[in-house]
């Protein structure tokens, strides 16, 4: 944490108060910390206390009003090697979510390079509420790390989550993130993602329910350690925020072939995470099907490449080569002949049989399986916390 440079934004909740413990455990352990608080947050907690605490002035407005001088939201979105804040009302997380830049803090936010940690405090019902609930899935889509709020006694003497998380447990998260540093600096990093559609005609295709959401996880991950990333995708809806990533836009299992055959030598790891159709239509009709002048066509269906095996051929010593298996039965076994197969370094095994894991959920239950047969079985978790996991043990191997 030492020498790190961290803004700590403060809005107007009453857990504003647990943000000069923060600040305070921020600057122990040596951060240099610039506070910026939105005008509502000075309702709660005076300027005077947390200039002092951090030894800097207080951002609050876009000028100082008696001297004119402009605070640059700018620079200090690329000064700062993370961004906090906490407490977040869900006035302040809606204008995140929207790109509302009417204060300091959002202008600041949206100018941000670096990873951003979100403390949600709000009364249990706002924090229910399909609105705030649509706005901080938001925010985890743009990459920003969302610290849960806690249950427990809140301000207006309800019972439910919306605290904020205590100040050591959001000090924690920041230590753990900063722990793991740029452990992937100067590494490339290649990943598949998303499904593979095979065209029958000019508007069919055959594809798979695969969202892209634990590829983009991985990638977000990989970059914000420092790796530069270069993420082949299949057709999705999710875009990639980190400046780091080179999406490489990709339909089929084909197009995926190439543009991975060009991206793996001048890789260090690659990560198939793609869900890739194992068969594509023999031939793509020119013209739109039609149902009136004819019997129900035959669609004849050929093999389509191996991807993951196709670099496991050609992976060099030093080359790290991990797979993933979406299993619904025998799934070790089926996982094992995998590693073996495709010639991989280790296997992510997640099962359609848990709840929570698999296609198009945020979360995932995953299992770990090196190519000596050790595994290691993690619980339920984000598909952003599942991603930190496998880049651990990758850097692990
Ligand atoms: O053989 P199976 O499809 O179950 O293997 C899954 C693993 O292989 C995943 O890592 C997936 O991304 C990769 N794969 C591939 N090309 C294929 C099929 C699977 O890269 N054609």
């Amino acid at each position: 944490m030492k020498g790190r440079h961290i803004i700590l934004g403060i809005t107007g909740g009453i857990a504003a108060y647990k943000s000069v413990s923060l600040l305070r455990l921020l600057i122990k352990a040596g951060a240099e910390v610039q506070v910026v608080i939105t005008p509502a947050g000075k309702q709660f907690i005076t300027p005077v206390t947390l200039s002092a605490l951090s030894g800097r002035p207080v951002i609050s407005e876009f000028f100082t009003a008696n001297t004119g001088e402009w605070h640059s939201h700018v620079d200090l979105g690329l000064w700062a090697d993370a961004m906090v804040i906490a407490p977040a009302t869900a006035s302040t997380i809606a204008k995140m979510a929207n790109g509302v830049a009417d204060n300091m803090l959002v202008t600041t936010y949206l100018s941000a390079k670096c990873p951003v940690f979100v403390a949600p405090a709000m009364d249990l019902d706002m924090m229910a509420h399909p609105s705030t609930q649509a706005n901080i899935e938001r925010l985890r889509s743009y990459g920003n790390h969302i610290i849960e709020p806690a249950s427990g006694e809140l301000a207006s003497h309800l019972v439910g989550k919306g605290r904020m998380e205590e100040p050591e447990n959001i000090f924690k998260v920041l230590q753990d993130h900063f722990a793991h540093g740029l452990d992937l600096a100067g590494k490339h990093v290649m990943i598949t993602a998303g499904p593979t559609y095979e065209k029958i005609d000019p508007v069919r295709f055959i594809g798979n329910y695969s969202s892209g959401k634990m590829g983009y996880a991985l990638a977000e991950e990989a970059a914000e350690r420092g790796a530069k990333v270069t993420l082949v995708s299949g057709p999705v809806n999710l875009t990639a925020s980190n400046p780091n990533i080179q999406v490489v836009k990709v339909e089929s299992a084909r197009q995926m072939l190439e543009a991975c055959l060009e991206t793996f030598p001048h890789s260090d790891i690659a990560v198939m995470c793609a869900a890739v159709a194992d068969y594509a239509p023999e031939s793509v009709a020119d013209v739109k099907i039609k149902r009136e002048h004819q019997d129900a066509p035959v669609i004849r269906l050929v093999k389509n490449p191996d991807i993951a095996a196709a670099l496991g051929a050609q992976k060099r010593l030093g080359q790290i080569l991990a797979g993933f298996a979406l299993e619904t039965h025998d799934e070790e076994k089926h996982a094992k002949e995998k590693i073996t197969k495709k010639n991989l370094d280790m296997i992510v095994l997640n099962s359609l049989r848990d709840p929570g894991a698999g296609f198009q959920t945020d979360t995932n239950k995953i299992t770990i399986i090196d190519a000596d047969g050790s595994e290691i079985a993690f619980p339920l978790k984000t598909k952003r916390e599942a991603a930190a996991d496998i880049i651990d043990h990758i850097l692990s191997l």
